[in-house]
């Protein structure tokens, strides 16, 4: 008798919210990174990778832009529909970038576009309690939403430039209400930006979702940074990014070898040439 295996348990399961929730529940550390292209997406879709955010960073790692500002709407739907094909069960977060949520109607709309048009599976939104009402019709659309608090690149100039936020106590608290109101409104995952350990774990200890932490200390449930900054692409990284590779030193080597060989005949070699079948 032939036994037929079936087919889930030959297939890599896809992460998903419930994934993220499971993971929070057993103390096991979520991994996130950015992504923003195809082939990157490929190679990151098998190295333990939970989460993948198409971020507004973008704007700077991959346009060469000042701030995350520059970056259109359009540009992160077309690249996350792009980071999907290449990572098709890992968690999907699209970043909704500046003015693309100034209300509800149109913070429904184009997050719609994310999860129908490019697959995400969620989107993330910089914000505070003036965004209670948006994350909560997000979450009533069906919508998996993750409010980003703490230091809000969006808002930089508000808030005085890329600093670490909530080192005094009034505006430790500021964050936490901003966190602690964003997860009641219904925010599905939190993510803190550039605060105090203490900030983190206080709002990890007071709300239910999983709480991601971008230089935000050890105690939260996850942890992501910018995918050029740890691959060593930035002159002036975040003090809380470590390198883990120098991918522009590689690139940097291959390009130099390829112009060598290109200036001294090397190649094309003539196993690289195509030979005509009949002559010319
Ligand atoms: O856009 C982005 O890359 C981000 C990270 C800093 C979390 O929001």
């Amino acid at each position: 008798m032939t036994t037929v295996t079936p087919a889930s348990s030959s297939q890599p399961s896809r992460v998903s919210l419930q994934t993220l929730r499971d993971l929070k529940q057993r103390h096991e550390p979520i991994a996130m990174l950015t992504a923003y292209d195809y082939p990157t997406a490929k190679i990151l879709a098998n190295t333990g990778i939970d989460i993948l955010l198409v971020g507004d960073s973008a704007a700077t790692t991959v346009l060469g832009a000042e701030s995350t500002l520059k970056v259109t709407f359009e540009f992160l739907l077309t690249i996350t529909e792009a980071v999907r094909r290449g990572a098709p069960d890992l968690f999907l977060m699209a970043d909704m970038p500046f003015a693309s949520y100034p209300d509800v109607r149109t913070a429904v709309a184009n997050a719609a576009r994310f999860i129908r048009e490019a697959g995400a599976d969620g989107v993330k939104l910089e914000g505070d309690v003036r965004h209670r009402e948006i994350v909560a019709a997000l979450s009533a659309a069906g919508i998996t939403v993750c409010a980003h608090v703490g230091l809000l690149p969006q808002r930089a100039m508000q808030q005085g430039g890329y600093f670490a936020q909530g080192r005094t106590s009034a505006d430790a608290h500021r964050i936490i209400d901003d966190a602690l109101a964003l997860a009641e409104a219904g925010a599905h995952l939190l993510l803190i930006e550039a605060v105090p350990d203490e900030v983190t774990a206080e709002v990890v200890k007071r709300v239910a979702c999983p709480v991601l932490g971008c230089g935000a200390g050890p105690s939260a449930d996850g942890h992501v940074v910018v995918l050029h900054d740890m691959l060593g692409y930035s002159e002036r990284p975040p003090r809380f990014v470590e390198k883990f590779a120098d991918v522009p030193t590689v690139i940097a080597a291959a390009a130099t070898h390829y112009a060598q060989a290109v200036r001294n005949r090397s190649y094309p070699a003539t196993r690289h040439q195509y030979h005509s079948k009949t002559g010319v």
